[in-house]
């Protein structure tokens, strides 16, 4: 079996985020959930596909292009088309660095210590990935550059309820759901919204722009909805929540 090797810095991958190196020349995805991390290999076993996209739900990852699912600890098939299992490698924390080598077996995630202060959950994932849609805490990378005050709870609620009217004209789903929003600040009559498109080159862009702001706009406490495209971090489907999954028929 050959040796640990360093894969990558700790601060490359964001609480519940992936990362794509190269181990033994084989593609290995990175996974982060919480405090855990993964090392599978990043190709389908049903057709090639990588997975570095795919929606990760109770130690699984599932493949975008046919529905398989494949465990992340063995690397086990659990659902058709995939009849054969995956690579998985060991990982190992050392410092501020991350080594894997190829297992013969299922292996125990990596699990870093509470006492590790030095991560990132506001980096290269921006808040680590997460929804942005549920709060309206921002990431010091995306906030507006004025240091606006969070909207009132209630507001909040009106501002993503509105938001939730937009919807992606080639994925018929609603913005929010989507996970396109990334934060919503209110300065007491403005609201500033960052939001990302599912691909940079998305046609409807401008169109959910537009339909952002007039959707926040008809809102009696909005005077003037300000909505900024970001690209970083870069929107994936596991921003999507399960009533968008639903719809989409990703289970
Ligand atoms: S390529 Fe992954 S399920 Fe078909």
């Amino acid at each position: 079996m050959s040796d640990f090797e360093r894969v990558a810095a700790l601060d490359e991958i964001p609480e519940n985020g992936r990362l794509s190196v190269v181990v033994d020349d084989i593609p290995v995805l990175l996974v982060r959930t919480g405090e855990k991390f993964y090392a599978i290999e990043d190709v389908c076993s049903h057709d090639g596909q990588p997975l570095s996209d795919g929606p990760i739900e109770n130690g699984q990852i599932t493949c975008m292009r046919h529905g398989a699912k494949f465990d992340l600890a063995t690397g086990a098939a659990k659902r058709m088309p995939a009849t054969t299992g995956i690579r998985v490698f060991a990982v190992e924390l050392r410092g501020t660095d991350i080594y894997c080598r190829e297992s013969d077996g299922a292996v125990q995630p990596a699990e870093l210590q509470t006492t590790a202060t030095a991560l990132p959950t506001a980096d290269s994932g921006c808040c680590g990935g997460h929804n942005h849609a549920a709060t309206t805490t921002t990431c010091d990378q995306h906030a507006p550059a004025s240091d606006v005050p969070s909207a009132p709870r209630s507001l909040d609620e009106k501002m993503l309820e509105a938001l939730r009217q937009v919807i992606d004209p080639e994925l018929m789903v609603n913005i929010v759901d989507l996970g396109l929003i990334y934060s919503i600040n209110y300065d007491g009559a403005k609201a500033y919204v960052d939001m990302t498109l599912t691909s940079p080159m998305c046609p409807a862009g401008p169109q959910l722009v537009q339909q952002s702001k007039m959707a926040l706009e008809r809102l009696r406490e909005v005077d003037e909805a300000v909505i900024k495209i970001v690209m970083t971090p870069p929107w994936s489907p596991d921003r999507m929540t399960d009533e968008a999954r639903d719809q989409l028929g990703i289970f």
